[in-house]
């Protein structure tokens, strides 16, 4: 892996307010009344760990869609906080390599990990996709939840995802698109406000998937799905203020409305949407 590359990336996503405070897993576990080191159940730490829409019951439409099972092997691309790779670990019983950009999730991560006693089924790794050797390692699936857009490329993480996949593998992705073309301008906030820097039309998706040997199986457009959900989740955390501040305190409150208030307006703009993929490798 080149260190000065990921160091690089691992630094410029920062632009994104949801990345800010990993200090958010540390007061919500205080929260639950747990002390560092104490064990911890997967189940508690639900309502926090996902980074995406859905939270779980995401990550069991995954299993159920790829029939993940405890014979399974999957790579999670942009794991977080590790939630959706322990759910998935917890939920079939399959083997998880969680690889993670960001050096602070990645070390939430793995605390989390070991203390809810998944260490022996989930395996983080550090470091960007496009470049972590991942050494010999064949996977039954790849899954990824909101972590694609981020990773500029889509031909080479395409390529590599396939050269990484058993035959038959599947590719599993939520994930955002270009629902109508953005403007100059919008891209360059696009990328400073969601570090976005591969937003393409779904027929280019698509077209991306064949190309690089994979049969599509489900593209569902998640759009409306996600806008309401986007504003649901607004509106829930704003109600939860007088929580939050207690809990968080101003700063990590105003930085997670601000991300929440990004998603909503962008949504609701036309122009960006959401996406879900299952494929196969041919
Ligand atoms: C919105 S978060 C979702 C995290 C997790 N999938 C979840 O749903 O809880 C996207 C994650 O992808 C990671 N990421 C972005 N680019 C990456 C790359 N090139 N390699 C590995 N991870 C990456 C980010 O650091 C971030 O933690």
């Amino acid at each position: 892996m080149n260190d000065s590359v990921r160091d690089e990336r691992d630094a410029a996503i920062k632009s994104m307010g949801l990345y800010h405070h990993v200090d958010r897993v540390v007061n919500e576990l205080r929260e639950l009344g747990k002390v560092e080191g104490e064990p911890l159940q997967a189940n508690d730490l639900t309502a926090f760990d996902q980074l995406h829409y859905h939270g779980t019951d995401a990550v069991d439409e995954a299993i159920r869609m790829m029939g993940i099972g405890a014979e399974s092997s999957v790579l999670e691309i942009g794991s977080g906080f590790g939630g959706p790779a322990r759910h998935l670990a917890a939920a079939s019983g399959a083997a998880v390599t969680a690889l993670e950009l960001q050096e602070d999730h990645h070390l939430v991560a793995v605390n989390l990990t070991q203390r809810c006693g998944l260490a022996d089924r989930v395996s983080h790794v550090c470091g960007d996709f496009l470049t972590h050797p991942l050494a010999g390692t064949r996977f039954d699936a790849i899954a990824s939840w909101l972590a694609l857009y981020h990773i500029p490329g889509r031909g080479v993480l395409l390529d590599r995802c396939r050269t990484l996949l058993a035959d038959s593998g599947f590719f599993y992705a939520e994930d955002l698109y270009e629902r109508r073309p953005f403007d100059g301008t919008e891209r360059a906030r696009l990328s400073s406000e969601l570090f976005a820097n591969e937003l393409t039309s779904s027929d280019r998706y698509r077209r991306d998937l064949v190309e690089a040997g994979f049969e599509v199986v489900v593209m569902d457009d998640m759009t409306d799905d996600w806008t309401a959900f986007t504003q649901i989740r607004l509106a829930e955390y704003v109600k939860q203020r007088e929580r939050h501040l207690r809990v968080h305190g101003e700063a990590v409150f105003e930085t997670m409305c601000g991300f929440y208030e990004t998603m909503v307006r962008l949504f609701a703009g036309g122009k960006l949407g959401g996406i879900r993929v299952v494929a196969r490798r041919g």
